[in-house]
């Protein structure tokens, strides 16, 4: 399951890319009139740029990303996503002593080809909030905010940005239901959070806010700038003291509505996990476990909520199947698990969403009984296989975001989950490998010479693909 040597020469050697350029051009000459034309490939092609160079994306070619059918375009180009996660990075932005490892993750991050990053734009109520309480911001976050923002932008690095957590950790519904009682409210469940107007009026308080926004660091208002991927509504919502899902869905509905009528441009997800609910008992049989149809959540139904643009999936075998620790015996089924779950979720995109599916969240905990690298390794072998098989068919699955990337010295936020890319060799090399084949597609195809290019030539594209067999 490692990367065979040919990888890592592709990963240091331009030329070898040119090869496989010149391969793919005989392959199918519809995508060599439109590749003369493409700068990126003019920039991939030269030896004297390196992959995923700064110079490969011109100030002008920094657009917003768009969705077209079940696809992400940016310049009329595919977008397929090799993104990550790192959560604390406003945080740690707030404190000069630790804002450089802001830098340091995007700059690893992008090493390594990946484009676009997922992290919180809320700290409610906590340590270093950014809502010290509801509608009173503390001015320096928000400063560290726009820097993350501005940093992500010189190392070419799109944002997700989420906006509340359904958990207690910085702050989270939790936090809105103590405001509410402290305003006078007589709150009796954090789901009230979902329903109650009052609480309804302070996240969309904090929406406004944000996406109204003017960076310090750059003078572009958030809702305006392409450097944000895509907003979204909160972290892994769940909704249990609602099954049928109601509380969720309208709440859904009025939140996304919301953000679209602030911001029309940029696209907007739910933050949802991918559970199966009441609107599709037959695939509920895909669920993890019996419990996940019971947390008010509903993949399909809340997806087809107006002004939700793409669906979002987590994928944890490790905490939602148990017993929760690895071993050979349970690490077949952890991986089956994976690719059964990832396949229905690019099979509801297809058949029932019209749009694209973003595996947001996936890894393994270090913490995890019975835990090694080489385990973590199959994991993002699995995903990242799992989303080429939709890719090059031309299908939903639009990328994955490894959970999480870290650089050194950020230990004391490590939830188990941190990849440092520093010293994890092999797993750099295969978010590497994941990352160039993305781009394969992204820089070489126009959005509609792609398609037509894989029914000329399906055996060869596939061929090209699977070259470096995972
Ligand atoms: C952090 O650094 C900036 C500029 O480098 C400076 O203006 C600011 O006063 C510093 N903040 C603290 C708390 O040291
Ligand atoms: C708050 O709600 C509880 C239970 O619903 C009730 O017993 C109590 O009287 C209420 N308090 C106020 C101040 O309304
Ligand atoms: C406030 O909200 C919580 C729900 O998180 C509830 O359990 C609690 O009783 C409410 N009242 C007070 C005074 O905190
Ligand atoms: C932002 O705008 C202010 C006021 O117009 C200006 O002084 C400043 O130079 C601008 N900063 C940037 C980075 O464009
Ligand atoms: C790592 O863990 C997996 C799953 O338990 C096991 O199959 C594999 O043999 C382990 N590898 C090493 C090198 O310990
Ligand atoms: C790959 O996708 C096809 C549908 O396009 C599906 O039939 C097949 O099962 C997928 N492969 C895996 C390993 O899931
Ligand atoms: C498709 O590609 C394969 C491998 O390059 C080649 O052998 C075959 O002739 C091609 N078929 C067509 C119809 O071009």
């Amino acid at each position: 399951m490692h990367p065979n040597e040919d990888e890592s020469v592709l990963i240091h050697k331009p030329a070898k890319m040119k090869d496989r350029l010149g391969f793919r051009i005989v392959l199918c000459s519809a995508v060599f009139i439109i590749l003369t034309q493409n700068r990126a490939l003019a920039d991939f092609d030269s030896e004297s740029h390196e992959f995923n160079s700064e110079e490969s994306v011109g100030e002008e070619e920094w657009e917003m990303v768009e969705r077209k059918g079940m696809q992400f375009t940016q310049n009329g180009q595919p977008f397929y996503v090799n993104g990550f996660n790192t959560y604390w990075m406003m945080v740690l932005a707030a404190d000069n002593s630790t804002r450089g490892k802001v830098t340091e993750v995007f700059q690893q991050a992008s090493a390594v080809g990946m484009t676009v990053g997922r992290t919180w734009a809320f700290n409610d109520g906590q340590w270093r909030a950014l809502q010290k309480s509801p509608s009173v911001y503390d001015e320096e976050v928000f400063k560290a905010l726009d820097f993350v923002v501005s940093e992500a932008r010189k190392y070419k690095i799109r944002l997700i940005l989420s906006l509340v957590n359904n958990w207690d950790a910085y702050g989270g519904k939790a936090q809105y239901v103590k405001w509410g009682n402290a305003s006078g409210l007589n709150l009796t469940s954090d789901d009230d959070f979902f329903t109650n107007p009052t609480l309804r009026n302070f996240y969309q308080s904090h929406v406004r806010t944000v996406l109204n926004r003017v960076n310090t660091y750059t003078n572009i208002t958030y809702k305006n700038d392409p450097t944000i991927f895509a907003w979204e509504l909160m972290n892994e919502p769940r909704c249990p003291s609602d099954p049928s899902g109601d509380k969720l869905q309208s709440w859904i509905q009025e939140m996304a509505a919301f953000v679209k009528s602030i911001d029309a441009k940029h696209l907007v997800e739910i933050g949802l996990e991918g559970f199966y609910g009441p609107s599709a008992p037959a695939r509920t049989r895909y669920n993890p476990n019996s419990y996940a149809a019971q947390v008010g959540t509903d993949f399909i139904r809340n997806n087809q909520a107006l002004g939700v643009d793409f669906a979002t999936v987590h994928v944890y075998p490790d905490t939602w199947i148990s017993p929760c620790r690895i071993s050979p015996a349970v690490s077949n089924s952890f991986l089956e698990f994976t690719s059964s779950w990832m396949q229905s979720h690019v099979e509801d995109a297809e058949m029932y969403l019209g749009m694209p599916v973003l595996f947001t969240e996936f890894g393994v905990s270090a913490h995890d009984p019975g835990f090694n690298t080489s385990f973590r390794d199959m994991m993002l072998n699995t995903v990242y296989k799992m989303t080429l098989n939709s890719t090059r068919k031309g299908g939903a699955g639009a990328g994955s975001l490894v959970w999480q990337v870290f650089p050194q010295g950020a230990e004391f936020m490590d939830d188990g989950y941190a990849v440092y890319l520093t010293r994890a060799h092999t797993a750099s090399k295969i978010i590497s490998l994941q990352s160039k084949r993305l781009a394969i597609f992204n820089s070489l195809c126009s959005w509609r010479c792609k398609w037509g290019c894989k029914k000329k030539n399906h055996t060869a594209l596939d061929a090209l693909l699977s070259h470096d067999e995972l």
